[in-house]
């Protein structure tokens, strides 16, 4: 099993650039079965979440390749609606699928993607939309079934914003008949770049990234070629990267709106930040001061950066308090941050951090992506040899993460 060696006290210093979005670029693969035309996407980060999709699509029927980094779809040839088990089981996010498959074919056969480390993750809030649309969902030992004669669009009020949801919402029914609407949608700038991406192939949407999107259904969508949003949640690691080496960094590619709460959160933590264009440069000292933060929808403080900041709050001084608003399970990384030193305890789902001088290097153990990458950035903090395991949860999100510390100075090597 692959795992990161990391030695570390070094200051990170230089400059990187950010990907496209992972939680863009998983749905809009999804959106390119809407069509029969070639879609490119450019920039699209190799990252395992991909070539999972890709090997989703190629089981559907969908031709692909890489021309560099711009990936080319071309559903012409898609004739199968079912997702098999091993390919749904790959990762959570074939469930946008769901949306596209029943748009394209009026019929879809997935497995329930299952729960996960961050918590169970069910799928109700997906069903019940479709379900509205005119779908007829049955489902037999974790297999769903779905078909529809047609798709007609509908009022959709959802009881939480979920991304997934919203996601599958706008797949299903931007060629279904008539208007759909979506209350208490998910305003993620992901959602936006979704709306923006399907509206180049055609579609009528609405008032993404505000809580209520409109889609008029059309009769066809045609090819697109398509530059994803830069990937916020990369972003926001790197900053945390150099904010607890130390060190100072110049992010290109990024849209520092898109992670305001962090930004503005790190300037409290003593962090000097600067942003022009698409490019962020911070430089920060060691054991700066803490803070405590809430994550919720966005534009609340995002879930998917919260264990990468409570690492940085393990070497902030004073105390903080971290509440976990979104997945009842995402504090999986707290046992091996309390394991290289860190001073936290948990109380459902509230942290409570005391901050430490340094950490120490030892065998941990990544479980989930997010917190993976966290256990990353309190090695590269820690006195000693941090050894990561389990580093497959990480490439799920982060494309060649050690490379890319490396050249900032990081002491990482991948080792098996
Ligand atoms: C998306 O997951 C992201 N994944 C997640 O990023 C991110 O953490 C999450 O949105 C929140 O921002 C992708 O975009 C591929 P949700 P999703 O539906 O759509 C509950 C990462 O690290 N819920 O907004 O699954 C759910 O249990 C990943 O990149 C229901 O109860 O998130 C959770 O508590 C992790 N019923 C909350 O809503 C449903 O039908 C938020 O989930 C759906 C969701």
């Amino acid at each position: 099993m692959e795992k990161y060696m990391i030695n570390g006290g070094r200051k990170l210093s230089g400059k990187i650039t950010i990907q496209s979005a992972k939680n863009s670029v998983l749905p809009i693969m999804a959106g390119a079965l809407l069509t029969d035309e070639q879609v490119v996407i450019k920039n699209c980060p190799k990252i395992k979440d991909v070539m999972s999709m890709l090997n989703i699509l190629s089981h559907i029927g969908c031709k692909w390749q890489f021309e560099g980094d711009n990936l080319i779809i071309n559903s012409l040839t898609a004739d199968k609606y079912v997702v098999p088990k091993e390919l749904a089981n790959e990762m959570r996010s074939s469930i946008f699928m769901l949306g596209a498959l029943i748009c394209r074919f009026k019929k879809a056969k997935i497995y329930a993607p299952g729960g996960c480390n961050i918590g169970l993750r069910p799928i109700d809030l997906h069903i019940k939309s479709l379900k509205k649309l005119g779908v007829n969902v049955s489902e037999v030992q974790g297999q769903i079934f779905c078909s529809a004669s047609s798709l007609v669009g509908k009022d959709i009020y959802l009881d939480f914003p979920s991304v997934g949801a919203t996601e599958n919402i706008i797949l299903a029914s931007v060629l279904a008949k008539g208007k759909t609407q979506i209350f208490n949608s998910a305003k993620e700038p992901e959602i936006v770049d979704l709306m923006n991406y399907l509206n180049s192939m055609g579609a009528k949407i609405y008032g993404a990234g505000t809580s209520t999107i409109l889609i008029e259904g059309v009769d066809r969508l045609h090819g697109t070629e398509y530059t994803p949003i830069p990937d916020r949640i990369e972003c926001g690691t790197f900053l945390l990267a150099t904010a607890i080496t130390g060190g100072e960094i110049e992010i290109h590619n990024c849209n520092a709106k898109n992670i305001s709460v962090l930004i503005h959160k790190l300037c409290d933590n003593t962090c000097k930040i600067t942003t022009n264009n698409d490019i962020i440069y911070l430089k920060n000292k060691l054991m700066s001061k803490s803070f405590s933060f809430s994550t919720g929808p966005y534009p609340l403080f995002p879930t998917d950066l919260q264990a990468q900041t409570m690492a940085l709050l393990s070497v902030s001084s004073g105390k903080s308090v971290v509440v976990e608003n979104v997945f009842e399970k995402r504090f999986s990384h707290v046992s091996s941050l309390i394991d290289m030193g860190a001073n936290i305890s948990v109380k459902g789902k509230r942290a409570y951090i005391s901050g430490v001088n340094r950490l120490n290097g030892t065998q941990v153990y990544a479980s989930d992506l997010r917190g993976g990458a966290a256990l990353v950035l309190a090695g590269l903090n820690a006195e000693g040899q941090t050894i990561v395991n389990n580093i497959s949860h990480i490439e799920r999100g982060y494309f060649e993460f050690e490379k890319k510390l490396s050249s900032l100075g990081a002491d990482i090597k991948k080792i098996y």
